[in-house]
């Protein structure tokens, strides 16, 4: 499973990549809003800023609705650096922007997914990723892992090139669950990642094997 981190934040994409660990990078409006970028050319020099420090596997959201401005904007977009995915949202004008941009080697991203009939659809316009968004159906008393072991199933059962990219993660369980479920990827926060390592056992553990040391040593 590929972990991506889901943040337009450069200093939580630094500690994540210290690690070792990954794989890529989320964003969307409202990520970027947080960090205060404002303007088209502040945006577009972030997200460069993003894909110089990853290398690979960024989304950047195009925030058009219509076919023509998704188009213009994804092109504009993926000229930017090889390793843009463009995010288009599940809409009817998004599907057709994510046929055309499969048929124009354009990498996608659909995004907004909260359904497997949306993610079928998306499937066969050619998306690279689908991002359900997990976090949001648990929210509205849904499972959003069960959502994740549909489509799994589903793109299973026609060998759909298609990578299921878990979003809206909101903790570590989340992460293991949606391992369990074949998730291809996770975006996560930079919390959720980290909660991963955490064990009380590790930290007692840990601590004792030093005393003993420590102790060891003064004898
Ligand atoms: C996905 O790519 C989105 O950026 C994100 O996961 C949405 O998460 P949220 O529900 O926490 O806003």
């Amino acid at each position: 499973m590929k972990f991506f981190i889901d943040t337009a934040n450069l200093d939580q994409i630094r500690q994540a990549l210290a690690l070792g660990i990954l794989d890529g990078v989320t964003t969307n409006p409202t990520l970027m809003a947080k960090e205060g970028i404002k303007g088209e050319e502040n945006i577009r020099k972030h997200y460069l800023a993003i894909c110089e420090l990853v290398g690979k596997n960024v989304s950047a959201e195009v925030i058009s609705t219509d076919f023509d401005g998704m188009t213009n904007e994804a092109k504009r977009l993926s000229a930017l650096h090889p390793a843009i995915i463009v995010k288009i949202p599940m809409t009817t004008e998004g599907v057709k922007a994510l046929k055309w941009c499969s048929d124009n080697n354009i990498k996608t991203n659909c995004t907004l997914v909260f359904s497997a009939g949306q993610a079928i659809v998306a499937a066969k316009a050619g998306a690279n990723y689908v991002s359900p968004f997990i976090g949001r159906i648990d929210d509205s008393n849904w499972d959003g892992i069960q959502l994740i072991e549909q489509i799994v199933h589903i793109f299973r059962n026609y060998d759909f090139r298609t990578q299921v990219l878990a979003a809206s993660i909101r903790n570590p369980l989340h992460i293991v669950r949606c391992a369990e479920a074949g998730a291809d990827v996770c975006t996560c926060p930079l919390e959720s990642i980290l909660g991963l390592l955490k064990h009380p056992m590790t930290d007692i553990g840990l601590e004792r094997f030093l005393a003993d040391y420590r102790k060891s040593q003064q004898s």
